[in-house]
């Protein structure tokens, strides 16, 4: 079975061809940074003009690269939420009229279910019963995995995402949107000694986060610090080391707590080589397993959308004609 998979829900137009037989067959990203660079942010009627320019033609280069003709498609997978609702409809009407035209099903994927199912693509994935670290521009969360489509919200961010704290942090010291990789780039060089910020929410019984006090806690070090290289690097390094310390602390406890010892850790975030490098020292120490997915298959791509579509389409769900984009949609509910 060969899904094409389609993602738009924030800045990167994904597509990608999914085989059942072989896997991956192509996967191709644009990335709009270079427009929403200069505003230090995501403009979103930018970001939905963009997909709509960019689709059809990556469409066309995706199916080349995957050395496939459109009739060969089993099925369209297209992001459906949660996102930016401009840039999701654009996925949602292209996936949806190109399957209608071929008479093939389309399905909506959830998001961050394809994040955390992006894993499975690696030749060493993981089994389940599983737990998951999502970690994106939007969302922070832990979930416990029964199989695909069997999801409880274990804990998640009371305000910014961990992504959001990144990105929100690496702007007050003067870096460019996103921020995420370029504060993990300047911490390297920062010294870990210097500053230290709170690990918030870990003295404190429960899985869940909240990363907003972190960028105030930068904010007040900037206020009494001589703004240098040197001391930019040294907040970076204290920043960063801070997020992870808290991701790891929390993961280790949502293992101890539900007594399942395999992580997954997916979503922009997770491409962190710190936080990589935290959590497999944490599981190596408590007899566990962490699994992650290849650097590109961390952020925004169509290969993800493109494998859960497989596992939807392959179950039998088929949709009515109409569709909607779901800018807020729960993946898992608690228990
Ligand atoms: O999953 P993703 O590509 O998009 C959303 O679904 O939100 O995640 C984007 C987020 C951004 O906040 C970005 O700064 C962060 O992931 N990010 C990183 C790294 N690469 C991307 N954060 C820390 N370190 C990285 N290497
Ligand atoms: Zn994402």
């Amino acid at each position: 079975m060969k899904i094409l998979g389609i993602e738009t829900s924030c800045d990167e137009t994904g597509l990608a061809v999914y085989d059942s037989e072989s896997g991956i067959l192509a996967n191709v990203v644009h990335s709009q940074v270079d427009i929403h660079k200069v505003y230090g942010g995501v403009v979103p009627e930018l970001a939905s003009r963009d997909h709509i320019r960019r689709i059809t033609p990556l469409i066309h280069k995706t199916l080349e690269k995957a050395g496939i003709e459109k009739n060969e498609l089993d099925g369209i997978a297209y992001t459906a939420g949660p996102g930016l609702v401009g840039a999701l409809l654009v996925g949602a009407a292209v996936g949806r009229s190109l399957a209608y035209s071929l008479g093939i099903p389309s399905v909506g994927i959830h998001h961050m279910e394809a994040h955390l199912l992006a894993p499975m693509l690696e030749e060493n994935a993981p089994s389940c019963p599983f737990l998951a670290l999502l970690v994106s521009g939007g969302h922070t969360q832990i979930i416990q995995v029964e199989k695909p489509g069997e999801y409880v919200l274990l804990g998640e961010s009371l305000d910014d995402a961990a992504g959001e704290a990144f990105d929100k942090t690496a702007k007050l010291l003067g870096l460019d949107y996103p921020g995420g990789p370029a504060i993990s780039a300047l911490a390297e060089s920062g010294d870990p000694g210097r500053f230290t910020f709170p690990r918030p929410m870990t003295d404190r019984p429960g899985l869940d986060f909240s990363f907003s006090g972190l960028k105030t806690h930068a904010m007040k070090i900037l206020k009494q610090s001589d703004l240098d290289e040197q001391t930019r690097a040294d907040i970076a390094r204290a920043f960063v080391d801070a997020a992870v310390d808290t991701l790891t602390i929390k993961c280790r406890r949502a293992m101890k707590q539900t007594g399942i010892f395999t992580l997954i850790a997916a979503g922009g975030v997770s491409a962190n080589t710190q936080l990589r490098k935290s959590l497999l020292d944490m599981v190596v120490k408590i007899g566990g397993q962490v699994f992650y997915p290849r650097f590109e298959y961390c952020t925004d791509n169509g290969a993800m959308i493109a494998y859960a579509g497989y596992l939807h389409v392959r179950d039998g769900r088929r949709e009515p004609l109409s569709f909607a984009a779901h800018p807020r949609w729960a993946l898992a509910e608690s228990e």
